[in-house]
């Protein structure tokens, strides 16, 4: 049993008596019932998210005002859902509503992880996660990462069979995943409504649908972006870079937990590596004390104001109780898969004639928070982007199977993993693409936003990396397959050189 075990407890449902300003939403409501254009509009404009990788459990979520819920037709056209009142403060003071659910875990690797801990099931998670004592010996712990005090415990909000909503106070937000059993991950909700719905109902405006169908129609072999992905990306880069981020080659880095000095390590060594291939980098900070957002961006060679965007998030998670987290694959593999892919950039002279971003998200084991920032940070600035794509968790290869790429299930633009998986098909053939509803990676803070996003991941299925959300996450183990990271990133790669267009340097 883990130590941290000791610092909860069980307080029953019980909630406190906090009033809740005017101005705060008053109920919550969770329903299965997808949004649709019959919507009332006062739910249209409280719409909070979608949440969950499989479309038949997924949790549709509003914060409707008092108002809006007494109004005769709000709840018309929902089938199923649970309203919540809810006495607390989402955003305004630090603190979050947070989703949980599962990551979609393969029920071998499950029954291997599981020990004798009772936080196996979302309903046994609940139980003991009802309540989070507020009492001495959790403040120390905690303390040693935020100063302020634990005034408020965390509370359940709402369960169904597959998720459950908590509310975070705004000091155990940087542990919350400390906290989860490994199957379980978090979202956390936006502290404002998301404009998706606000304009008719479309998640992604269609032009940008049309747009990405368009290329995928007219998508031919080039020789000579098959020249540019295969001499660009390089295995032995890769394999150096993801040990030096895994402290595997001694960089000094133990963690890179987003409240670890070896995630703010990592971040400056990103900065310039990635600053070495031609691209400027910026440190995002999103939230205090949590490590930044690493923000790389090639301009345009052409005054473009559209955006392609790759990203990977750099920051890792333990076993359950620990921050000690290497993060070989998850998401080692996807950082060292860009940073092959800003590599390639440098050696063969790629100028893009659109504005090319490589992201490095931080926060996305707490909750999708530092793509969350960025995204919404481009939503308020109007910013035009074409196309987006995650890679996260690209290097474990299953005993027996293909090599592979796994696009989402849901939560995506479909046109956009369409294209991506045809790109697959043309420039690593080697790679069988499929799908998965592995759940909840930083693509989905740029659905949120209407931006057409989706995710590269390394299996075609459920997760059966048995070192996911482990201490013990390296790279020098069984199965961890570096051949498979390098072929997924010539795929992203090339959709980076076919969506942004580009020209090579002279004598590059
Ligand atoms: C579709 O793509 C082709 C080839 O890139 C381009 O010539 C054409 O203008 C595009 N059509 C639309 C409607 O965007
Ligand atoms: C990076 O930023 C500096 C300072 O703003 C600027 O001088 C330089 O041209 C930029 N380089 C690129 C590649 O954008
Ligand atoms: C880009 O815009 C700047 C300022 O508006 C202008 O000076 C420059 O000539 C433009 N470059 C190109 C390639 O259009
Ligand atoms: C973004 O667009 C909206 C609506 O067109 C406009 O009101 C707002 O001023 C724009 N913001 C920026 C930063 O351009
Ligand atoms: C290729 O694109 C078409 C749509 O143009 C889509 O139906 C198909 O599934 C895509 N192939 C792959 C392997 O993703
Ligand atoms: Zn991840």
């Amino acid at each position: 049993m883990s130590s941290l075990f000791a610092l909860l407890a069980v307080l029953g449902s019980a909630s406190a008596s906090v009033v809740p300003s005017p101005s705060t939403p008053s109920t919550l409501l969770v329903t299965s019932t997808a949004p649709s254009s019959g919507l009332a509009e006062c739910l249209k404009t409280s719409y909070y998210g979608t949440y969950g990788g499989q479309a038949s459990t997924q949790d549709h979520i509003y914060l409707p005002t008092q108002e809006c819920l007494t109004g005769e037709s709000a709840l018309d056209g929902l089938s199923a859902g649970s309203l919540v009142p809810l006495n607390f403060e989402n955003g305004n003071d630090g603190s979050r509503i947070v989703w949980v659910g599962q990551a979609g875990v393969d029920q071998e690797v499950l029954s291997l992880q599981n020990s004798e801990d009772a936080w196996t099931t979302i309903s046994e998670v609940s139980r003991e996660f009802a309540l989070l004592s507020s009492d001495d010996s959790a403040q120390q712990v905690l303390s040693s990462t935020r100063s302020s005090s634990h005034s408020q415990p965390i509370r359940l909000l709402h369960q169904s069979p597959t998720s459950l909503l908590l509310h975070v106070p705004e000091s155990y937000l940087p542990m919350i995943d400390t906290f989860l059993p490994s199957h379980l991950v978090p979202v956390a909700l936006p502290s404002k409504p998301l404009p998706a719905l606000a304009n008719g109902w479309e998640p992604v405006p269609s032009q940008f649908a049309r747009y990405l169908a368009n290329v995928t129609k007219h998508l031919r072999f080039s020789p000579e972006v098959d020249k540019i992905v295969s001499d660009g990306i390089e295995l032995n880069q890769i394999r150096r870079d993801v040990r030096w981020l895994t402290g595997e080659a001694p960089s000094g880095i133990v963690s890179r937990h987003s409240f670890t000095p070896g995630a703010i390590k990592a971040a400056h060594w990103i900065k310039d590596k990635v600053e070495a291939t031609g691209a400027n980098c910026t440190l995002h900070t999103f939230i205090e004390g949590f490590s930044p957002n690493v923000i790389c961006h090639y301009p345009s060679s052409l005054n473009s104001t559209e955006h392609v965007i790759l990203s990977a998030h750099y920051d890792s998670r333990g076993s359950f109780g620990s921050t000690r987290a290497p993060g070989g694959d998850d998401d080692g593999s996807g950082t060292g898969h860009l940073l092959g892919v800003a590599h390639a950039i440098g050696t063969q002279g790629v100028k893009f004639k659109k504005q090319v971003v490589l992201a490095f998200f931080a926060g996305e084991e707490q909750g999708l928070l530092g793509s969350h920032a960025y995204a919404e940070h481009l939503h308020e600035k109007n910013t035009t982007i074409l196309l987006q794509v995650q890679a996260d968790m690209l290097a474990y290869h299953a005993p027996g199977e293909p090599l592979q790429i796994g696009l989402p299930e849901s939560i995506h633009l479909p046109e956009a993993s369409w294209l991506i998986g045809n790109l697959s098909q043309i420039y690593s053939p080697e790679l069988v693409v499929g799908k998965t509803a592995a759940c909840c990676s930083d693509h989905q803070s740029f659905v949120s936003y209407g931006f057409p996003a989706t995710q590269v991941f390394e299996r075609n299925g459920w997760i059966a990396d048995p070192f996911y959300h482990n201490s013990g996450d390296l790279s020098q183990r069984d199965n961890y397959d570096f051949e498979q990271v390098v072929s997924i990133a010539k795929v992203t790669l090339s959709g980076l050189l076919t969506v942004a267009g580009y020209t090579l340097a002279e004598g590059a």
